[in-house]
């Protein structure tokens, strides 16, 4: 059977171990048993993991997680699945959650493109990727995060109506979103202003400190 992610597997992360230490293993593994959907499986079901139909997220590559629940504290209606491969940010993510008591959140450990094959098509009402790996050498442009392939599978999986926001401090990466999505046929927008409801990120904080300039693009599909 051929899924939505299919076409995805070329890594866009590089693998980084860094153990945790005894407290947060332990942390880890008390709070990922509840919060933690796993990679592969079944058909998700937004409506079984949250209790109720909510509009649903899904953020891609969420580091730290401080974003993510910032935001998600600040956005209670909204359900959101944050997805990160780096281990130690996924834990401190977790411990985020329980400090902050966030009911809307669940963490997926691992390719948020491998979870992808879980979601209905037109099931999410919003996808976000702040500020995704640069991969600035050539050789490297087809392990980014924003393919043609891609901007597909994301279009698949929004909902008319839902949005693509993507935050990048890297020229010619926003340059490469503007060209693959302005491009689709069934997605419309292009750069906006900052939204307020987006928190500056820790990749972003760095980058605003060495004075990279940050570009917000936002694609919604169209309803038809
Ligand atoms: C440059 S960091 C930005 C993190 C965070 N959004 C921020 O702005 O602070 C990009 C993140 O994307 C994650 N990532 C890359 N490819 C991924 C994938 N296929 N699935 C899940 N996470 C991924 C990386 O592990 C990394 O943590």
């Amino acid at each position: 059977m051929t899924t939505l992610g299919d076409q995805h597997r070329t890594s866009t992360f590089k693998p980084r171990r860094r153990p945790l230490s005894p407290s947060r293993r332990a942390l880890f593994e008390r709070l990922s048993v509840s919060l933690c959907l796993p990679v592969d499986g079944p058909r998700f079901d937004p409506v079984g993991e949250f209790g109720g139909a909510a509009p649903l997220v899904l953020d891609i590559g969420i580091g730290s997680g401080h974003a993510l629940t910032t935001q998600a504290a600040a956005e209670p209606g909204i359900d959101v699945i944050g997805a990160d491969v780096h281990t130690p940010g996924i834990a401190s993510t977790l411990a985020r959650i329980e400090s902050m008591g966030l009911a809307n959140v669940r963490l997926v450990h691992g390719d948020a493109l491998r979870f992808a094959d879980r979601l209905a098509p037109g099931s999410l009402d919003g996808i976000r990727i702040y500020f995704p790996d640069p991969w600035p050498k050539a050789r490297h442009r087809n392990r980014r995060m924003v393919s043609a392939a891609n901007v597909d599978l994301f279009y698949r999986l929004l909902a008319p109506g839902g949005t693509l926001h993507l935050a990048t401090d890297i020229d010619d990466y926003a340059d490469m979103v503007l060209s693959l999505c302005g491009g689709h046929a069934d997605l419309d927008g292009g750069v906006v202003d900052r939204p307020a409801e987006r928190p500056v990120t820790r990749y972003e904080r760095k980058g605003l400190d060495a004075g990279r300039v940050v570009t917000d693009l936002i694609y919604r599909r169209r309803a038809r």
